[in-house]
Formats: structure tokens, sequence, C-alpha cells
């Protein structure tokens, strides 16, 4: 079983904490957006997408490059954001859906910002991902890839 994530991390560098930890567990390939082109997806049985959150969503380069994911391929969304919230795969799993590709399961916390205004106060959501966070989305990794095994959709 093939795995990789493609991840956009450019804010703080936090989400990229997450991908870190699961590939450092787990055989799993990481690629930066920049150079996601020029891998051939089609190979792989398992996609990540991991990504901040801007404006709601994730990063407006992985909302574009997740409507060119094969059809038939199985996604994971990963992602941290400054403020709780659990909408924030809305999109973009409505656009996988609609390419016919199968989302199997998303884990999301909070991460460092100081975009905007957030700047002038120090920032928000500092200390994010935490120890625990980062845990947990190892943990995360773990149970999408045991459901499969089991052939459960989560
Ligand atoms: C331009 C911009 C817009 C953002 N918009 C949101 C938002 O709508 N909701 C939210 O919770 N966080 C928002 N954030 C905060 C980031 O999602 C958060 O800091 C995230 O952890 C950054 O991930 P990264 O360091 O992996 O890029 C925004 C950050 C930036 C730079």
């Amino acid at each position: 079983m093939k795995s990789i994530i493609i991840y956009e991390s450019t804010h703080h560098g936090n989400t990229k904490k997450l991908v870190e930890a699961i590939a450092g567990k787990y055989p799993v390939e990481t690629v930066s957006i920049e150079q996601a082109e020029s891998v051939d997806l089609s190979g792989c049985d398992r996609i990540g997408l991991a990504s901040g959150i801007a404006f709601g969503k994730f990063y407006k380069r992985m909302e574009e490059f997740a409507a060119r994911i094969p059809s038939g391929s199985s996604v994971f969304l990963l992602y941290t954001c400054g403020n709780p919230g659990n909408g924030y795969v809305k999109n973009i799993t409505r656009t996988l859906e609609a390419k016919g590709v199968k989302v199997i399961g998303n884990y999301g916390c909070r991460g460092y910002d100081t975009f905007g205004p957030f700047r002038l106060v120090g920032g928000i959501a500092k200390g994010h991902p935490t120890e625990e966070e980062i845990a947990g989305a190892v943990a995360f990794y773990e149970k999408v890839v045991n459901q499969e095994k089991n052939g459960h959709a989560l």
C-alpha cells in the first residue's frame, strides 16, 4: 500500500509538523505542493492533503490541486487553523467527491496564527499544534490505515 501526503504549510510550518510526525512513524512519502505537479498519483493507494486554513478553506493552491486528483483515489485530509472549527473541509470535500474521489477521513487542530490583526496581539493559538495534537494526527493516520485494512469506511 503506497501512501503519500502532499502538504502546503506556508504560514508557520504548523501543518508540516503533523505531516512529519506521521512520516516519522510510518512509510509515507511527503511532497510539498510545489513539487506535487510532477508526482504520479495513479499508483498511490492513499493520498493525504495537508494544509493550513485561509479564509475558511484549505489554501487556494491545495483546493485547486484537489480538483486534479484522479477519480477513484482515496484521500484523507489534515489541517491546522487559528480558530477551532469543523467546516474547513467542506469545500475541498465537495470538490473531491464531485470528481469521484473517496474522502476517508479528516483531522484538524489549532496552529499558531499571526495573520492580519492577530499579529498585533502576538498571534493566537500560540504553542499549537501541541505535542498532544501532533500525536492525535498520528493516531488519526493509524485509524485510517486500520479501518481500510478491515474494509470499513470511516
Ligand atoms: C491569509 C491567512 C488566512 C487565514 N484564515 C484563517 C481562517 O479563516 N480560519 C482560521 O481558523 N485560521 C486562519 N488562518 C490561520 C492559519 O490557518 C493557521 O495559522 C494555520 O495553522 C497555518 O498553517 P501552516 O503554518 O501550516 O501554514 C489564516 C492564516 C493566513 C496566513
